[in-house]
């Protein structure tokens, strides 16, 4: 692969005659992904959406994310899900988890904070942002591609009160609904208020729609290349379409999955050494959970940042009950920059630390935890990435779409349903009835 760098070797103890098998069954499931005549193939926009996406619509991103960034210093992003984690994960990983507090530190006085509500229901998170608010100029991105999601309407109505309160008349043109092309409630809403739209399409899911305006217009806010994220994506697109068979690892990695689903690995830690990778972690939580979990089936997915977990976790992946795998998605060019001082004493026998780089500690990190844990029977599946870039971002986004769909498909269910989350919120919606307010 030309610009990930993927490499399955640790998990060669497999016999090769059931690696073949999976690996058969996985180009079948490709064949079907993309000849679109498998079950939920009406949900199937995104495989081609990199190349075939709305350019009308995406200069309105871009002259939207202008706009906000002109008029406002804060921008809240309201969403839960699909409508949420793709925006929120790419933030972290292309700006670093503390960008909003290195620009309310004065950092950069023409960048702006971006903050994510609606993604629960706690009252102090809510007070919170409205605190850190305050009274500077904010815009409102409300995403719901059904416009009835309970924690996302909650917050906006929350929002849109103050922004009107504040600016009155006014707050429709502060107030940006991405939703679905035509039904809902949201659009009714928006075209009524006058607020301007953006398009989830129709057939794209929420949690493979991050490359549509519910992602794109929060990642252009925040000041971020969206045409570099695309160009990653569709890079990464044609080298899928384009591979054949064995070559094609976003297959092999599908089938690799289920293969050792099969054995018993039912746990994919997906592991990051970045904190800035760890909301990267929950986006692909909601994807392989919300596509795989069905039917009694699926392989569970859990995300991990090491070396941190590796003090709390790490004793139970080492020696605990033996099912996990792990999925390692590394940033191999670390900055240098930071190095461990140099003390005359050999203190607490650590001196062999002085001189180096923090970055070069990382990444011995990353080699010395293949070894133990492959050596504890934990298999491994390694990315490596050169950079934080919208352009490697783009890829991988679309890299693990695309063996979602596949390894759902290998699985042998819908990948782009998610039945079992209405049962919740029916539940919420006759307690609440029951309550009085
Ligand atoms: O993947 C999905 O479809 C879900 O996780 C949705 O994104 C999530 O439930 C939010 O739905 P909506 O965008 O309709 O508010």
């Amino acid at each position: 692969m030309k610009n990930l760098n993927i490499n399955f070797s640790g998990i060669d103890w497999l016999p090769d005659e059931e690696m073949e098998q999976f690996t058969d069954e996985a180009f079948f499931a490709c064949d079907t992904l993309l000849k679109g005549n498998g079950p939920g193939s009406e949900y199937t926009g995104w495989v081609d959406l990199p190349e075939y996406y709305d350019r009308e619509e995406f200069e309105r991103i871009r002259a939207a994310a202008s706009k906000i960034r002109r008029e406002s210093q804060v921008l809240i992003v309201c969403g839960i899900g699909g409508s949420y984690l793709g925006a929120a994960a790419a933030l972290d990983f292309l700006k670093g988890t503390m960008h909003n507090l290195k620009i309310r530190g004065g950092a950069d006085p023409d960048e702006m904070e971006i903050y994510f509500v609606g993604n629960n229901l706690s009252p102090s998170y809510i007070g919170d942002i409205i605190d850190i608010t305050g009274d500077r100029d904010f815009s409102l991105n409300v995403i719901s591609k059904s416009g009835t999601t309970m924690e996302t309407a909650a917050a906006f109505r929350i929002f849109r009160k103050i922004l009107e309160d504040r600016y009155g008349e006014a707050a429709a043109e502060r107030i940006y609904v991405t939703t679905d092309r035509s039904r809902g409630a949201l659009k009714a809403l928006a075209e009524k208020e006058g607020y301007e739209t953006f398009v989830i399409p129709d057939n794209i899911g929420g949690r493979y729609s991050v490359l549509t305006a519910a992602g794109l217009l929060p990642i252009a806010a925040a000041g971020c290349d969206i045409d570099d994220l695309m160009a990653g994506a569709a890079s990464m697109r044609e080298e899928l379409l384009s591979e054949p068979g064995e070559l094609n690892e976003a297959i092999g990695y599908a089938g690799l999955r289920q293969q050792l689903y099969d054995w018993d690995k039912y746990i994919e830690l997906f592991v990051s050494y970045d904190p800035d990778l760890k909301l990267f972690g929950e986006w692909l939580k909601q994807l392989f959970g919300e596509s795989e979990g069905k039917e009694n089936l699926g392989i569970f997915p859990a995300s991990v940042s090491y070396t941190t977990d590796l003090h709390s976790l790490g004793q139970m992946v080492q020696e605990g009950e033996r099912f996990f795998f792990e999925t390692v998605i590394n940033v191999e060019s670390e900055p240098e920059h930071i190095l461990i001082p140099e003390f005359e004493n050999d203190f607490d026998g650590l001196k062999y630390l002085e001189g180096r780089p923090v970055g070069m500690l990382n990444q011995t990190a990353v080699d010395g935890v293949a070894m133990a844990h492959m050596d504890g029977d934990v298999p491994q599946v390694y990315i490596g990435i050169p950079d934080k870039s919208e352009f490697t971002l783009g890829e991988l986004f679309y890299f693990f779409e695309f063996t979602c769909g596949v390894s759902a498909y290998v699985e042998g269910v819908n990948p782009f349903d998610q039945p079992g989350v209405e049962a919740y919120k029916k539940s919420i919606r006759e307690l609440l009835d029951k309550y009085r307010k």
